[in-house]
């Protein structure tokens, strides 16, 4: 695709327009268009990235499908919502010493398919040099998410823990986090238990969770109507928690799944990390991004290449993620 800046006079000139990608209708990935979007100009507090790459998550496939148009997604968004790159301008009350810095950034619930993101200050991580942009929005926002994850479980290392959706950035950095004690994943393959075990899980579970045992701690990121069978793979005290809802929502009538086994002391919540205060966040992405984790990538594409991208992610064809790069660095 190409950067379409230029030189002037030694600094940087965009605009006025930049390639992006949009999702003109929901539904499948045949209604995402690249687009020649207006340059977007970082308000205050805000820094402007010249994007190098993009994590494509699934949250940006539920997105696409229309599943969380209730959210206020209306069609015609640019979607993606991490981005690794350059900072080239920022906003009023910004310190300018960030022109130049490569960053990670979160950039809210859209606007990262495209050659220019803005993202609020407090969402910028700067990059350790080690440290590749590729690698960077596939850590940058599912290790945090995953970390919290099992602290809102108040998981205890050593406690036992079953992942239900694994193979997915969050599942995989979980597993990562989720030791010393055992840990189950569900996944649909053979060879994608035998790449969880390779990563920290001592059980592979097929999709239903077939088998016997009972987990201290569950993070769910499937949802949908499978959710209620694996309460019953709580031990007593357990504690569920929904992280994601790839497979949909679960029925309406769930909770009674933990009524019926009332003597357990088993528990559920949701774990959402814009709950997370955003020190807290950056803290450990730092700290993730100095001694990281691994990063597991299925494959690069190029931005345009985007509804590519979510077909194989719709296929189920991805292990990992995902990541879109602009030709810029
Ligand atoms: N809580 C937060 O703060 C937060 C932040 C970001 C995103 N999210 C949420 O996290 C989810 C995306 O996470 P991700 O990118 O890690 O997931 P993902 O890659 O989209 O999916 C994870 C895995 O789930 C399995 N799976 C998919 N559909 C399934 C189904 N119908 N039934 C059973 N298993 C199924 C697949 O593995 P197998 O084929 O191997 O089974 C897939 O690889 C979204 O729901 C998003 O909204 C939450």
């Amino acid at each position: 695709m190409g950067s379409h800046f230029t030189q002037v006079d030694g600094g940087v000139r965009y605009g006025p327009t930049m390639k992006a990608v949009s999702i003109k209708a929901f539904g499948d990935p045949s209604g995402m268009a690249v687009i020649d979007a207006p340059d977007p100009s970082p308000g205050p507090g805000q820094v402007l990235v010249e994007v190098e790459t993009i994590g494509v998550g699934g949250v940006d496939a539920v997105i696409r499908r229309g599943t969380l148009g209730g959210y206020g997604f209306t069609e015609g968004l640019i979607p993606g919502s991490e981005v690794a790159g350059r900072v080239i301008a920022v906003g009023d009350d910004t310190d300018a010493a960030w022109v130049g810095r490569r960053v990670w950034a979160f950039t809210g619930v859209g606007g990262a398919y495209a050659e220019l993101a803005v993202a609020r200050i407090a969402d910028v991580t700067p990059l350790p040099d080690a440290l590749s942009p590729t690698d960077a929005v596939t850590l940058g926002s599912a290790g945090p998410v995953a970390h919290f994850a099992l602290a809102h479980a108040r998981f205890s290392p050593g406690e036992s823990l079953l992942i239900r959706g694994a193979a997915g950035s969050i599942g995989i950095m979980a597993v990562q986090l989720g030791g010393p004690g055992p840990i189950a994943v569900t996944t649909s393959s053979a060879e994608r238990g035998k790449r969880l075990t390779e990563l920290g899980a001592t059980v592979v579970l097929d999709r239903d969770g077939t088998g016997t045992g009972e987990y201290d701690v569950i993070l769910d990121i499937v949802g949908g109507p499978g959710l209620p069978a694996f309460v019953d793979r709580l031990a007593d005290n357990g504690r569920l928690v929904s992280v994601g809802v790839v497979g949909g929502y679960p029925p309406a009538d769930f909770g009674m799944a933990f009524l019926r086994s009332f003597q357990r002391s088993r528990s559920f919540a949701t774990f959402s990390l814009n709950t997370v205060p955003e020190e807290a966040r950056n803290q450990v992405r730092e700290a993730q991004f100095e001694a990281p984790l691994k990063a597991v990538v299925h494959d690069v594409l190029p931005l345009a290449e985007a509804a590519d991208a979510h077909r194989r992610m719709d296929a189920g064809e991805v292990f990992g993620r995902i990541v879109l790069t602009t030709g810029a660095n």
